[in-house]
């Protein structure tokens, strides 16, 4: 006889996933400043996030690209000194920085 145990160790589906930042490190958004925009993230994002410097993002000329996952969240243009507003505002606080919103993907917020 088979026993029917309700699936209790279901992957997280309870829990909010994990957010990832990714950082374009390649040419184009590297000429645009993006090393130090992906050193500010790192220096600020709690142990919850996970970031880390990507490939092209196929977006060049509007960078540094960002992207957040899972929200599929892009923020083009992003400087240093944005960062810790993107990091309070969106990593803690779960709400988009309009402002800094990619225009092609978020017309508009
Ligand atoms: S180089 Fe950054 S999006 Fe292509």
């Amino acid at each position: 006889m088979e026993s029917i145990s309700p699936s209790s160790d279901s992957p997280a589906t309870s829990l909010v996933s994990p957010k990832c930042v990714r950082v374009c490190q390649n040419r184009t958004c590297r000429k645009q400043g993006a090393a130090k925009v992906l050193a500010a993230f790192e220096a600020l994002a709690t142990l919850e996030v996970t970031v880390t410097g990507s490939s092209c993002l196929g977006q060049c000329g509007n960078g540094p690209m960002v992207l957040v996952l899972p929200d599929m969240v892009w923020y083009s243009r992003v400087h240093p000194n944005e960062v810790p507003l993107l990091v309070e505002q969106h990593l803690r606080g779960s709400q988009r920085v309009t402002q800094m919103l990619y225009y092609r993907f978020h017309p508009q917020g």
